[in-house]
């Protein structure tokens, strides 16, 4: 098999926190292929965004990857230096944020932006980079671009400006797209707009899509496969139908059944009663366990290995399935 677009093994992530270093990440394996969408779901603070922003570079400082590999299209990142990490987001990786105010400069014009990357990466002339600027927001659904390119950011609404942030990443044609809650501020007429243009994406541009939502509807929709997380550890993953349809880890149930939104934290404490740990909290075994209904004793003493369950690509991380009681 040739290896998937974006390749993640025993990926390590630690913050530090006073004086010690806080695991976040715990040996995160997982994979993106060629035109294939990966959703990534877990309650607020499992170490979504951790996840992301050890691939694109973008980390606190406080944070740092501590182990493990990071391929795209078989290129170790990890091994690269900063400055190469950094032309890699600006031509092979794009990154749509939550809050577009992090993506963009409040003191260029949105023309400006759009077409600083196409100079300096693609080697367009002026003329062709602003015409192609152009259609990349028409591509966005934004209807007046020649008004919108001579505007700074602060001069429009949220959804246009996260539209302007796609229209960017869209303008650079990355192979790998990262999109995280990217549609969590917007209406609901815009949300189908934005992801009716990441598929598009997909399709046309051979292009892998990691996407987090907390939307359990949009994954339904967008996603090929879903990789759970919970408290930076890899539960359960699997092809979307399969694993909606055949949950096997207690946490992918609990999500499952709570509600559509997992971002709501009261529901998801009410089909998984108990917390999610805070990173600085050590607990053997199972990081589920305290949570867990079915935990057994050895749940508490060891971490369990990732098992296939149910059909092909379907793996989980629960001693229920793997190794008896
Ligand atoms: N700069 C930071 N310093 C310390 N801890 C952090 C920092 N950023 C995130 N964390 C912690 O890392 C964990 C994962 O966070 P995050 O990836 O943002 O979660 P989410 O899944 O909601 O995106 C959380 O416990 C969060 O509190
Ligand atoms: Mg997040």
């Amino acid at each position: 098999m040739d290896e998937a677009l974006l390749q993640i093994k025993d990926l390590q992530t630690v913050f530090r926190v006073g004086k010690q270093e806080y695991t976040v990440l715990h040996k995160l394996s997982f994979h993106v292929g060629k035109r294939e969408t990966v959703c990534m779901v877990g309650e607020s603070g499992c170490g979504k965004s951790v996840t992301t922003l050890a691939v694109m570079d973008l980390l606190p400082r406080n944070g740092r990857v501590t182990g493990g590999s990071i391929r795209l299209n078989g290129q170790e990142l990890t091994a690269l230096s900063r400055r190469d990490r950094g032309s890699l987001r600006g031509k092979k990786m794009g990154m749509v944020f939550q809050e577009p105010m992090t993506a963009l400069n409040p003191l260029l014009t949105v023309g400006r932006q759009l077409t600083e990357g196409l100079l300096l990466h693609r080697g367009m002339d002026k003329a062709a980079a602003f015409q192609y600027a152009r259609e990349c927001l028409e591509t966005v659904g934004i209807s007046n671009p020649d008004e919108r390119m001579r505007q700074f950011p602060f001069q429009m609404s949220g959804g246009l400006r996260q539209r302007v942030m796609i229209a960017m990443v869209l303008a650079v044609q990355p192979e790998l797209f990262i999109a995280d809650e990217p549609t969590t501020a917007l209406d609901v007429t815009i949300q189908k707009q934005v992801l009716v243009l990441l598929s598009r994406l997909k399709k046309n541009m051979d292009a892998g899509i990691l996407f987090i939502t907390h939307d359990l509807g949009v994954v339904a929709e967008i996603a090929d496969r879903v990789v759970v997380l919970y408290a930076g550890y890899k539960v359960e993953e699997g092809p979307v139908q399969e694993l909606f349809q055949n949950p096997r880890h207690p946490y992918t149930r609990g999500l499952l059944s709570c509600v559509p939104n997992i971002d709501d934290d009261a529901a998801v404490i009410r089909a998984i009663p108990g917390i999610l740990p805070n990173i600085t909290e050590d607990i053997p075994g199972c990081r589920f366990h305290p949570r867990c209904q079915h935990a057994m004793d050895r749940c508490r003493k060891a971490v369990p290995g990732e098992f296939p369950c149910g059909g092909p690509g379907h793996y989980v991380s629960c001693f229920l399935e793997g190794g008896g009681r």
